[in-house]
């Protein structure tokens, strides 16, 4: 019996969230000077994003471990074989949703990440997880990066970049999803307006907060 993906890929993993939780106090200090007030504004701001996330080159900023396994879950229960990721860093997520692609026998993931030396960590991480032949990164600010190309349709969408711009990549998005596909939105409690829109009864998804920082909606119509 073959061995799944997930399952040779837990070295790699551990390791990889070991570092990201070792790099917190990095990137607690990325942002000290910064007032509580002020970072919740630069986390809900559509335009101070850039300068927050530079500040963070360095930060894996991973999703937590059970994030990363409610991703591959997914990823196999709904058979998906085509998805979009915003917000690559380091490649944890995306490792976990590329695993889910192969061990559903293939498929095509392409994730965007606008900091050079991020999308080039997960090159290699991607890499070493004989993963990257299903991967496209595109390197730029999603707003661009995201608005052509995208396959027809997509399965499932992780949205992990800057909150404030969850209700922008939606749209970008959205004419893709046909019922059943699955959104994951990584601490979406910065992004109200995102919440409200999927969460508005007809608006054509349910949703519902999951654990303490996703929250999961599926097209329903
Ligand atoms: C929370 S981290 C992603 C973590 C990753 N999903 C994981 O679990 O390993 C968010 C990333 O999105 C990138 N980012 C934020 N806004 C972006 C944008 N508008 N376009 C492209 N990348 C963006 C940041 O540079 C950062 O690396």
């Amino acid at each position: 019996m073959n061995i799944p993906t997930i399952v040779s890929l837990a070295p790699l993993l551990d390791r990889l969230f070991d570092e990201a939780e070792a790099a917190q106090g990095t990137t607690h200090a990325a942002v000290a000077d910064l007032s509580d007030a002020d970072r919740a504004r630069m986390m809900r701001s559509k335009t101070d994003y850039r300068d927050l996330y530079g500040r963070l080159k360095d930060a894996p900023l991973a999703v937590s471990r059970e994030t990363g396994a409610l991703l591959y879950m997914l990823t196999r229960s709904s058979r998906a074989r085509t998805i979009v990721e915003f917000g690559t860093s380091f490649g944890i997520s995306t490792l976990h949703l590329a695993a889910g692609l192969r061990d559903n026998g293939g498929g095509r993931l392409i994730t965007t990440e606008f900091e050079p030396s991020k999308a080039a960590r997960a090159r290699d991480n991607l890499s070493a997880g004989g993963l990257i032949d299903l991967v496209e990164i595109r390197e730029g600010d999603a707003l661009r990066t995201l608005s052509a190309d995208l396959p027809d349709p997509i399965d499932l969408v992780l949205l992990d970049g800057a909150k404030a711009l969850y209700p922008e990549i939606l749209d970008l998005v959205a004419g893709h999803l046909g019922p059943g596909a699955i959104i994951v939105a990584d601490n979406a409690d910065f992004s109200p307006d995102y919440l409200a829109r999927v969460r508005t009864p007809r608006s054509g998804y349910m949703s519902t907060p999951f654990a303490e920082d996703v929250e999961l909606s599926v097209r329903i119509n």
